[in-house]
C-alpha cells in the first residue's frame, strides 16, 4: 500500500511574512505529534520556513499542507508546498548551494532537501511550483 495521509492534515495559506512563521509554528506542533523532539523539531520547522519564504519571494502567494502519513510501518511528516507563481525553470541548477535569482544567499532549496529524508520539486514555467517533501521517524 501507498503512503497514506492522517486526517491531522492542515492548510495554511503563505500571502506574507507572518504565515511564514506560522507554518513553521504548526509544522514544529505536528512534528512533535508524530514523535520528533529536540533538534529534529528544528531541522522540520528551519525546511518548511525557508520553502514558505520562497513562496513569498518568488510567488507571492500559495499554501503549505501539513501531514502525518504512514508508510511501512513508519510514521513521518510530511510537507507540500503549492503555488501558481513563475515557475522554476531549471530545477537542477535552483538546487544548487548559492544559486540565487534574488541575490540571496541561494541555499533555501538545497538546504531542505539535506534537512528532510524526500524532497521533490515539480515546477512548469508560467504554471508555478509544487514541493513535496518528508522526514519519518
Ligand atoms: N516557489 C518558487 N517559485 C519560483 N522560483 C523559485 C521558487 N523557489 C525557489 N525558486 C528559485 O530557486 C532559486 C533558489 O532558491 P533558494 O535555494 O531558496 O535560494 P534563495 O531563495 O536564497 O535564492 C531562487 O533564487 C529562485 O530563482
Ligand atoms: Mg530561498
Amino acid at each position: 500500500m501507498g503512503p497514506s495521509v492522517t486526517p491531522d492534515a492542515m492548510q495554511i495559506a503563505i500571502n506574507h511574512d507572518g504565515d511564514i512563521v506560522a507554518a513553521r509554528q504548526k509544522g514544529r506542533e505536528l512534528a512533535a505529534r508524530v514523535g520528533f523532539a529536540g533538534s529534529d523539531l528544528t531541522i522540520i520547522a528551519t525546511a518548511i520556513s525557508e520553502i514558505a519564504r520562497n513562496i513569498v519571494v518568488y510567488a507571492k502567494r500559495g499554501e503549505v499542507t501539513l501531514g502525518i502519513e504512514e508508510r511501512g510501518g513508519k510514521r513521518g511528516i510530511v510537507v507540500i508546498a503549492r503555488d501558481s507563481g513563475p515557475g522554476i525553470p531549471d530545477i537542477a541548477l535552483a538546487m544548487r548551494d548559492g544559486y540565487s535569482t534574488a541575490n540571496s544567499l541561494g541555499l533555501g532549496l538545497p538546504g531542505a532537501r539535506r534537512l528532510m529524508d524526500e524532497f521533490e520539486i515539480v515546477s512548469k514555467v508560467g504554471e508555478g511550483t509544487i514541493i513535496t517533501m518528508r522526514k519519518w521517524k
